[in-house]
């Protein structure tokens, strides 16, 4: 049987710890951390998403803001709004959440954010920070992923792990934090020949690609660690991962539930970037 790991208590104790520091730096540096979510348009899962994530902020004690634009908001204006923010010595961190409207680039966003403030790390300049292994600010969720694994001392020298799903948000870095640990890593996709196969390789499996019960339990290894980063709803609206968690979690040494797995890390590890873009930029 699978144990759980609770993604919810321990992102508690992220959030905690850095609720613990919010006081500590504003009395030595003589203001607090400050985070800024923009959120275009009216995607209802995305509207979750950054209500948690200023909620979370505000929970911490740090200062935080939530930018809400209409859907139809030209491009230049969206890069307008942060060229300013990137200007403003008050604000540590810009979060501009995805996925966008068709009309606006993503990559263009992205790359105006300054590296500095970019507490998603998908700035270039932090990608190139993590795959250089220079100090950078780590994606969210795959930052939050090792801290599960740490957390239920998840020796990953040697062994071999196994990324479905290649996105730049999850997928990619999620390989490269895997082998700076000295995992042996495979990515897999969805051109992948046999997932099954490859899958059973895995003594730690991550599944990031957001399909429902994309993986069912005789893909899983007995024993093996596997990490759910998949948010689908299933035919009954029901939120779910990418895992059959059913048959999954009796073969699995360890498992992450959905909801209350990764997502909460995700959150909780914004927190701790956000801090760290606070003392990168007051170390300067
Ligand atoms: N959309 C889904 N996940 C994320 C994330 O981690 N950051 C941002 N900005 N948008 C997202």
């Amino acid at each position: 049987m699978g144990k759980i790991i609770d993604g919810k208590a321990l992102s508690q104790a992220v959030k905690d710890e850095v609720k613990e520091q919010v006081p500590l730096l504003e009395e030595k540096y003589g203001r607090k951390p400050c985070l800024v979510v923009i959120i275009v348009g009216e995607n209802p899962a995305s509207q979750v998403y950054v209500r948690n994530k200023v909620k979370a902020a505000a929970y911490t004690g740090m200062e935080s803001r939530l930018i809400e634009l209409p859907a139809d908001i030209s491009e230049e204006a969206l890069l307008g709004q942060i060229a300013a923010l990137n200007e403003d010595p008050l604000v540590d961190g810009i979060l501009v959440q995805l996925p966008l409207p068709k009309h606006i680039d993503e990559e263009k966003v992205i790359d105006a954010i300054s590296r500095e403030k970019d507490v998603d790390g998908f700035h270039p300049g932090n990608v190139a920070g993590l795959w250089l292994g220079k100090d950078c600010i780590v994606p969210c969720t795959p930052a939050g992923v090792m801290r599960m694994l740490d957390s239920i001392g998840c020796e990953l020298k040697g062994k071999n792990a196994v990324v479905v799903g290649r996105s730049n948000i999850v997928g990619k870095p999620m390989a490269k934090l895997l082998l700076d640990r000295h995992a042996t890593v495979t990515i897999a996709h969805s051109r992948t020949a046999d997932l099954g196969a490859v899958c059973r390789t895995a003594d730690v499996l991550v599944l990031a690609v957001g399909k429902a019960g994309l993986v069912t339990g005789d893909m899983v290894k007995p024993g093996a660690v596997l990490i759910d980063v998949g948010m689908n709803r299933n035919a009954e609206g029901k939120l779910c991962g990418d895992a059959d968690f059913a048959s999954c979690e009796p073969v699995a040494g360890w498992i992450t539930p959905v909801p209350g797995g990764v997502g909460p890390m995700t959150i909780a590890m914004l927190m701790q970037n956000t801090i760290h873009c606070f003392l990168s930029r007051e170390a300067r």
